[in-house]
């Protein structure tokens, strides 16, 4: 195995691949071991999104995780991931409450946790924000359609885009995003049409995760593409393994091996050398 760098893959190469018609695949990750495989696998990019929150803690949505938890997934992540660009998802209120705390939230996700970018949840009213994160130097990827952080709670789990009007809206928030300068724009869950239009639209790359084949690109949450999440599988989801069955079984057959004796066997086993066994019998056989 050479023991060489692979290439690091940069912004502008992300926004060259939708001038090129190739497309981007990208993936989430949230621990070194799928950092390392994501990474080996030749995706684009991984996100360290606040999925995580999710299949990772165990929250019942994205809304909980905090800051230092998404660091500690966005930290792993960055000591596997070579080639691949980091992107660290902004949780939930770190960037909301104005543009001084947005920034140097996202200063710690590059700083601290070796990201290369941030993705914040958002329309046009957050452009000003990916201008000042931009300005500062830190690469943006906007998100818009469904947005996990908001959606539920005002509107329900419900398709974006399934009108000319909410297309037409969804299209300005995107104009405006990538104006302010965001390199890249997650589509969640809209209509195909509604991702063609959007795509069609903007000079950036869009990633698409439940819109249908037109995007630029293309993102999964890897837990849901393992088969390592049973809470829901969403609509949009290509389930590529069933690892949960996977790991239940070994899990079963372990605790049915050492119910049994039939582990640890002599291959797990380390001795003394044989004068030390000797030795050892002896003082066993001596009288106290
Ligand atoms: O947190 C996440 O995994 C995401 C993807 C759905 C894009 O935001």
């Amino acid at each position: 195995m050479s023991s060489q760098s692979p290439r690091k893959i940069s912004v502008s190469e992300i926004l060259r691949r939708k001038r090129e018609h190739v497309k981007i695949v990208a993936i989430t990750a949230y621990d070194y071991p799928t950092s390392l495989l994501a990474d080996r696998s030749g995706v684009d990019i991984i996100l360290v999104g606040d999925s995580g929150g999710m299949v990772v803690l165990g929250y019942q949505d994205t809304r909980p995780v905090s800051v230092d938890e998404m660091l500690m997934m966005a930290k792993a992540v960055s000591r596997g991931g070579r080639r691949a660009l980091l992107v660290g998802d902004m949780p939930f209120m770190s960037y909301q409450a104005g543009l001084e705390e947005a920034i140097r939230n996202a200063g710690r996700f590059i700083k601290e946790a070796g990201m290369d970018a941030v993705k914040i949840e958002g329309g046009r009213e957050f452009a000003p924000t990916v201008r000042a994160l931009s300005r500062v130097g830190i690469p943006v990827m906007a998100h818009i359609g469904f947005t996990p952080q908001t959606t539920p709670t005002l509107e329900g789990y419900r398709v974006q885009g399934k009108t000319v009007e909410e297309t037409a809206k969804l299209v300005e928030d995107a104009v405006s995003l990538a104006e302010a300068g965001a390199f890249s724009l997650v589509l969640e869950m809209t209509t195909v049409e509604a991702a063609k239009a959007i795509t069609e639209a903007v000079p950036i790359p869009t990633i698409g995760i439940g819109g249908g084949p037109f995007s630029d690109g293309q993102i999964l949450v890897l837990h849901d593409v393992l088969g390592l999440f049973e809470r829901f599988t969403p609509k949009f989801v290509k389930r590529y393994l069933s690892l949960s069955g996977e790991i239940l079984k070994a899990l079963q057959t372990y605790r049915d091996d050492v119910l049994n004796g039939q582990f640890p066997g002599e291959e797990h086993s380390f001795h003394m050398d044989i004068a030390e066994v000797e030795k050892l019998q002896l003082r066993a056989r001596r009288p106290n």
